[in-house]
């Protein structure tokens, strides 16, 4: 089974696209899939997870540091390289088992040919550290110089973020040391190169390059290394020595050792995370390389940032956090790493200040969280967030202003990170102090109806953006009673096992609005619930009378390709037609508490109106297809998001605005869509259920679980489920599925349930 992502000839249309498919990275760094020739117009970066810098008036966005393994190549004074000459072969590729990237151009060259391969990983196992191996041998003597050593012209979007640049060269070792514009942070970038043959090195004029210049004979194979490291002073006070150290010692510890412990590094992921698919192997391949994505993303080792909604693979939607993190990718890290998921987490509690201050900002009590977070939690999202392509005018947009569920979504992935795994140490930690303050901003937000007796969510933007300022959007009005719900839920249970932490927090918020008020609002919050006779729940108030025209006719009447949809007088905004899911992401998120038939109405209503603007829409209703009963349905929806940053494609711009990149969302919905849509699994803390509904070309999903803590593996075929617990577990688990009455699974035992349709019923072993 194939764990190559490959491309066999090189198309300069596919630079940018490419760039996002071959990504490697490990959380601290992205390194964009470019190749070593490349620079900042070729948008070469490496992207450093929650630096941030603001240059002029510009948008805040993440900080690109200098790039070590810059390496171009000239043959009798010629420069070999894709851009300059066309090759005669090409290869690129990307070992996604290991996050190995690779590759192989041929170039023609006076009197033979010129082999050129370069090996590159940014390393697993030390996170500051980036290596590779290159290697050329020619058919016909030549005379080669290479120019290496650090591109320090980063690409930027909205910078210059890098201030007085200075270049040394000592003892060996590059340096490239900057600091950012707004907050003085140093950036420093360490580089050794060594050459595994006689060569003569010049350094450029006090830069950070290096000139090696060498006779290559033909037939001989000339071998050289790359060794770099990166920090900030966000990792340390002396961000310069520290990269110096670092460099030193991967250089000594040697690229073989390097490797080794980096695949070790991948190995221990993937025994974590890998999610087999039987019976389909370009869903299987979407899938694992979805799972990389995440992968190569996840802050493992840092609990002050989180998953920007394009990963670390630029500056795009300027490196900001959405709620992309709390509903789309979160379920992944929390049944495959959930100490990577309490990292997402305390992210938003570190960030509590900045929603605070948003809040109170609108005028508004509690924490208003950023719809587009930053370091600091202060919302990055501007008001005029898209370009009129019509007027080249900004346009008002009110994602920042009325988006007001991200607040209810940071407390939904709270509470399923301590109901998942039983770790309620997180609310002891600062996360009850979130929720609370999540509900203290939605009783203030609230209005209370009195001619209706009710408390309604006023002027709100749902899922749906492009309905903007609405009421009583079922999304978000659901979401709401489900952070009263946790509020008073978590309440009780702060009070119950960490009594002082709780008389301090609930201390502080006496004065109220408090837990009578939430539970007073609890009790008259208006929920839009399904219509008796339709069983549709209406997306927003007056949205039933909009006009219900079908997508084909709404994009006939596009005039600008890129033109946008909602906004002020967008097409889409006095129809029907949906950006993404949002009715239908409600049912997902609550599938327990709506009857089979209420959810296959409303996906087949809204589905047709969907227009799929977004990334994150598609697997929302790949997941609800499976609920209910119908994977055939979700499966191009599955397939259409596994496969979106291996495609390419996906929506390029907005207006004007730039947003490609990867998707991380649509990585992590790839995911839900497979083990909780199709496989069916739904923990809920206390008993794993397993509904599976497997499409008609899937046999088996074999995926690996952590829940509680224990660690388990979960089989699921159309005759039967097995779960194996690992020796180690401290509990037995609780399963059902198959229709059988719930199951023990001791630690150490395998569990079969057997399908109505299979031979013998359920068995226990
Ligand atoms: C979507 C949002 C999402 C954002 C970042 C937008 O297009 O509508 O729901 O959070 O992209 O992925």
């Amino acid at each position: 089974m194939s764990w190559i992502v490959k491309d066999l000839q090189f198309s300069a249309e596919k630079i940018i696209t490419g760039g996002n498919k071959y990504m490697t990275g490990n959380g601290y760094m992205g390194f964009r899939g470019t190749l070593e020739e490349f620079g900042k117009e070729q948008l070469a970066a490496v992207t450093l997870a929650g630096v941030y810098d603001q240059a002029g008036g510009k948008w805040r966005e993440p900080v690109n540091a200098p790039n070590a393994l810059f390496t171009r190549l000239s043959c009798n004074g010629k420069r070999l390289g894709v851009l300059d000459a066309e090759p005669l072969s090409h290869s690129q590729e990307l070992d996604i088992s290991c996050a190995l990237h690779k590759r192989e151009t041929v170039y023609g060259i006076s009197g033979g040919e010129l082999a050129f391969t370069a090996e590159r990983f940014v390393s697993m196992d030390q996170l500051h550290v980036l290596v590779s191996r290159l290697s050329l041998a020619a058919t016909a003597d030549c005379r080669i110089e290479l120019e290496t050593g650090i591109d320090s012209e980063v690409w930027d979007i909205n910078g210059p973020h890098l201030y007085g640049l200075q270049e040394r060269h000592t003892k060996g070792v590059l340096l490239a040391e900057a600091v950012t514009g707004e907050l003085g942070l140093q950036v420093a970038v360490a580089e050794m190169t060594t050459c595994h043959f006689e060569a003569g090195e010049t350094s450029g004029e006090g830069g950070a390059r290096r000139f090696i210049a060498f006779d290559v004979k033909a037939g001989e194979v000339y071998e050289w290394y790359k060794y770099a490291a990166v920090y900030t002073e966000l990792d340390c006070s002396e961000p310069a020595e520290s990269a110096v150290q670092n460099v030193r010692t991967a250089e000594a510890a040697g690229y073989g050792q390097l490797l080794a412990a980096h695949r070790e590094a991948w190995a221990e992921r993937w025994k974590r995370s890998d999610c087999v698919i039987e019976g389909d192997a370009a869903a299987q391949f979407a899938l694992r390389y979805s799972i990389y994505q995440l992968l190569i993303i996840a802050p493992t080792q840092s609990e002050k940032v989180s998953i920007p909604a394009r990963g670390l693979s630029g500056q795009v939607y300027k490196g900001a956090v959405f709620w992309d993190t709390e509903m789309f990718m979160l379920p992944f890290f929390l049944h495959s790493d959930p100490a990577t998921a309490r990292n997402l987490l305390m992210y938003r509690i570190h960030t509590l200040d900045g929603a605070r201050r948003k809040a109170a900002e609108y005028g508004y009590l509690g924490a208003f969280y950023a719809w587009e977070s930053q370091d600091t939690g202060d919302d990055a999202c501007t008001l005029f967030n898209v370009n009129d392509v019509f007027t080249g005018r900004p346009m008002r947009t009110y994602f920042r202003d009325k988006q007001v569920h991200i607040s209810a979504d940071v407390v939904h992935g709270i509470w399923q990170y301590v109901a998942f795994t039983g770790d309620d140490s997180l609310l002891a930690d600062g996360g009850a102090e979130v929720i609370w303050e999540c509900a203290r901003f939605f009783y203030s937000y609230a209005c209370y109806n009195p001619v209706k007796r009710r408390y309604e969510v006023l002027d709100v933007t749902g899922p749906d953006e492009y309905h903007e300022r609405v009421n009583n959007n079922a999304y978000t009005n659901a979401l709401v009673r489900q952070t009263l719900e946790v509020a008073l839920q978590s309440a009780e249970l702060l009070r119950a096992k960490y009594p002082e932490r709780y008389e301090q927090l609930a201390g502080r918020l006496a004065g109220g609005p408090f837990l009578k008020e939430f539970r007073e609002m609890l009790a008259g919050l208006y929920v839009p619930q399904p219509d008796p006779q339709t069983l549709l729940i209406e997306q927003f108030d007056r949205y039933f009378i909009l006009e219900d025209v079908p997508l084909a006719e709404l994009k006939a009447r596009v005039i600008h390709p890129n033109e946008y949809f909602g906004g002020g007088n967008g097409l889409a905004t006095t129809t029907a037609i949906l950006k993404q899911a949002d009715v239908v992401l409600m049912l997902n998120l609550f599938k327990s508490t709506f009857s089979q038939e209420v959810k296959q109405a409303n996906w087949e209503y809204y589905e047709p109106r969907t227009e799929h603007g977004s990334s994150l829409s598609p697997c929302i209703y790949a997941l609800v297809a499976a609920d209910i009963g119908s994977p055939d349905w979700g499966y191009p929806y599955f397939m259409r998001t596994a496969t979106v940053d291996l495609t390419g494609e996906s929506k390029q711009y907005v207006g004007d605005l730039y947003i490609g990149g990867t998707h991380p969302a649509a990585n992590g919905g790839a995911w839900m869509a497979a083990v909780l849509g199709f496989a069916g699994v739904l923990f809920d803390g206390k008993v794993l259920r397993v509904q599976p509904a497997l499409p008609e070309l899937w046999t088996a999903v074999e995926v690996p679980l952590s829940l509680h803590g224990d660690s388990f593996r979960l089989r699921v075929s159309r005759e039967e489920i097995t779960v194996s617990a690992a020796a180690g577990n401290r509990e037995a688990l609780k399963v059902s599925g198959c229709g059988s009455r719930d199951q023990l699974c001791q630690p150490g035992a395998m569990l079969t349930l057997r399908t109505a349709g299979a031979a013998g019923a359920s068995a226990a072993e």
